[in-house]
């Protein structure tokens, strides 16, 4: 209800957001995947949108509904990911990869269905690309570069080190063992780091969270 008097500080703006899982296939019925939900990528487009940003929302299999304004593109793949987001990047002002994208795919893409056999099956995969790293390397000072990092133990230590590696403004860390705030929740409680500090968001709803995150990286 307050929002309906706040500022659009993002006027003007071209905002990217990438949501979702990847999906990397094995042969044409089976693939690798992961278990976001999207929403917390879906919950930023929905507020970039509201404060007024011109959004790309570029996302992986997922059935949540468009936020009203965005600009959708799905993918499937890592590569195509990566391939959306260099398309859109050079005149982007802030560029935030929400997405959970697939760390690596099958070296090799079975044309038919892989049939069982008796012994065990081993899977070759290989490293897709880094796509918050390669954008840390080529973004322009103007821009705002944001990851999320997710963690099971380390929190800050871990994104601390992603932070630094990837060259990101800031870095989102989120606590994937916690309970309370499981993959598919509405709710999310995350720590935002930077160089100058680190601080600890409330738990809230995503939508709520989404709001408070771009608050505080806008000042
Ligand atoms: N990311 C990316 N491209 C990839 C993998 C991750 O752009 N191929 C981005 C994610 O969108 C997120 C950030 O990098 O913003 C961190 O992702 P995360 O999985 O937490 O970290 P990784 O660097 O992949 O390291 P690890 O999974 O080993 O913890
Ligand atoms: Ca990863």
């Amino acid at each position: 209800v307050k929002r309906e008097l706040a500022k659009k500080d993002l006027n003007n703006k071209k905002v990217i957001i990438t949501a979702g899982p990847t999906r990397e296939s094995l042969d044409p019925v089976r693939f690798l995947t992961n278990h976001s939900s999207g929403k917390m990528g879906y919950a930023l487009a929905k507020a970039a949108s509201y404060r007024g940003a011109e959004v790309k929302l570029i996302s992986g299999p997922s059935e949540l509904e468009t936020p009203l304004g965005v600009d959708l593109t799905r993918i499937e793949t890592a590569e195509e990911m990566k391939e959306e987001v260099f398309n859109e990047f050079e005149n982007a002002d802030i560029i935030i990869m929400a997405a959970a994208v697939s760390d690596y795919r099958p070296q090799e893409v079975s044309s038919q269905k892989i049939k069982k056999s008796d012994g065990d099956l081993v899977l070759k995969l290989e490293r897709t690309t880094d796509i918050l790293a390669e954008l840390g390397k080529i973004k322009k000072p103007s821009q705002l570069l944001i990851g999320f990092a997710a963690e099971t133990e380390n929190l800050l230590e871990n994104a601390q080190k992603k932070l630094r590696e990837k060259q990101a403004d800031y870095i989102i860390a989120n606590d994937i063992s916690n309970k309370n705030i499981a993959f598919g929740s509405d709710k999310n409680q995350v720590n935002i780091l930077s160089e100058k500090d680190s601080i600890q968001l409330p738990l809230a709803e995503k939508e709520e969270l989404a709001h408070k995150i771009f608050d505080y990286i806008l000042n």
